[in-house]
């Protein structure tokens, strides 16, 4: 069986790096950054013990919050085609600065595609 992404990217070091870099541009993104909190400590945490999970490591975020619930949780903000767009291209940046092999990216953002899909909740404004 093919090793889990998790242990392919370098695990918890490179998760750490990852949120770091993810946020740093969540924080400056004109469509995202008015939906998150003003301080992204716990943020940053959540999604790195989440993301663990998600890649085949330890249940962190099970073990701490419990079930993700992902859609439910992210309810009270207003997830449109937009910001779904807008995360994922934080997210590939992020990828990309963090100097991963191809491949691994590739697959990386497949899944971050799919589940993003699934966040959308409210349609984009039409003007
Ligand atoms: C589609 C675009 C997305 C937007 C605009 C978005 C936005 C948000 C916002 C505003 C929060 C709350 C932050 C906070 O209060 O700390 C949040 C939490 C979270 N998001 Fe997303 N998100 C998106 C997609 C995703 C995806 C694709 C994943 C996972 C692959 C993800 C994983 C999480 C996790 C784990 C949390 C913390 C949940 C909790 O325990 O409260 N999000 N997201």
């Amino acid at each position: 069986m093919e090793e889990s992404l998790y242990y392919r990217f370098g695990g918890e070091k490179t998760l750490r790096q990852l949120v770091e870099i993810f946020y740093d541009k969540v924080a400056r993104h004109p469509d995202l950054a008015p939906i998150f909190p003003d301080d992204f400590t716990l943020t940053k945490e959540k999604q790195f013990k989440f993301l663990s999970q998600f890649f085949g490591g330890p249940d962190l975020y099970t073990r701490a919050y419990g079930h993700p619930m992902l859609r439910a949780r992210h309810l009270r903000f207003p997830i449109t085609p937009t910001r779904a767009r807008a995360w994922l291209a934080c997210m590939q940046e992020t990828l990309d600065e963090l100097g991963l092999e191809d491949r691994i990216k590739q697959e990386m953002m497949m899944r971050f595609t799919y589940t993003a899909q699934h966040m959308i909740n409210t349609p984009d404004e039409k003007d």
